[in-house]
């Protein structure tokens, strides 16, 4: 014999003694549960979990710190082994670890790229000097929990060349973030950004990517910063992904030095990047590495 399903009135009591109505209750924590599960399964997407979204909060805060306080150090003289050596004691201090350092082989705790380097830069004997731009890419752990940011600072006086590069580069993170909204899909981010920045006469890198991150350094989803509106994956509330798009004033091909980390402009054009990791929350986003842009 069949059992009749009992079904719970949208304006019942929710059965699970809460005293609230069952539409404003466990009726929505089952869609957010199925939903969860759905983008694990679908897409390999770890929607975050309150406490989740704490740590990575606390993280980002460190990480915002020490990377406000390397702003102030940049000047023409400084080496980036410096900037090394500051980033991975700050970072240990805190009781993180910096995940750059030996992350696929990674030797360093920071990724500095001066100039013509896109991303992934090396810390070492460059000195940096006046004109000079230099991005400075931070990742620590804190309790388990990543928070990824960087921005672009200039050395002394910039040039023109540079102000452009570095004033593109904000704000096409910045036009990639205001598109996030519940509903809204990852190909609008690409498209904001690629928009902007190409009608700005710059190009967009294409090799690497925006991506998840909290409880591991890359989780899904690739975050594309180039695209189609309404294409890629539909955003939804407790989702943690980065922007940062890395764009050249020049071509956008490029290639991976010796060392096989620096990646360059083909053309030697500058490249700039800024980078921020965000929540997608029920009205829009929150960062969890905040600065103005
Ligand atoms: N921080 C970089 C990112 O934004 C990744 C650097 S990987 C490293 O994704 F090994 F070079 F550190
Ligand atoms: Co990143
Ligand atoms: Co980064």
């Amino acid at each position: 014999m069949k059992k009749k399903a009992v079904k719970i009135g949208q304006n019942s009591l929710c059965p699970c003694g809460s005293g609230k109505k069952y539409k404003n209750c466990c009726r929505n924590k089952k869609i957010e549960i199925s939903i969860k599960e759905e983008y694990k399964r679908k897409y390999d997407i770890n929607l975050k979990e309150p406490h989740q979204i704490e740590g990575i909060k606390k993280s980002g805060i460190l990480l915002m710190s020490i990377l406000n306080q390397i702003e102030k150090m940049i000047k023409p003289g400084l080496k980036t082994e410096d900037i090394n050596t500051f980033v991975h004691e700050e970072t240990i201090k805190a009781g993180a670890i910096p995940a750059p350092l030996n992350y696929r082989g990674f030797p360093k705790s920071v990724c500095i790229s001066v100039n013509d380097v896109i991303c992934h830069g090396i810390p070492g004997d460059r000195v940096l000097k006046d004109g000079d731009i230099v991005n400075v890419d931070i990742t620590p752990i804190l309790d388990g929990y990543y928070a990824d940011a960087s921005k672009t600072f200039f050395v002394g006086t910039p040039t023109e060349q540079g102000k452009k590069i570095v004033s593109v580069a904000a704000e096409s993170l910045k036009r990639g973030i205001q598109t996030i909204a519940p509903g809204a899909t990852l190909g609008d981010i690409g498209y904001a950004i690629q928009s902007y920045a190409e009608s700005c006469g710059c190009s967009v890198v294409r090799e690497f990517i925006g991506h998840g991150v909290g409880i591991d350094f890359h989780e899904q989803p690739q975050v594309f910063h180039f695209g189609t509106k309404g294409k890629g994956v539909c955003l939804v509330p407790s989702m943690v992904f980065t922007i940062e798009p890395m764009i050249n004033l020049g071509k956008k091909e490029l290639h991976v030095l010796e060392d096989r980390w620096t990646a360059v402009t083909d053309d030697g054009s500058l490249s700039a990047q800024f980078e921020q990791t965000l929540l997608v929350t029920e009205d829009g986003w929150e960062s969890l590495t905040p600065y103005e842009l």
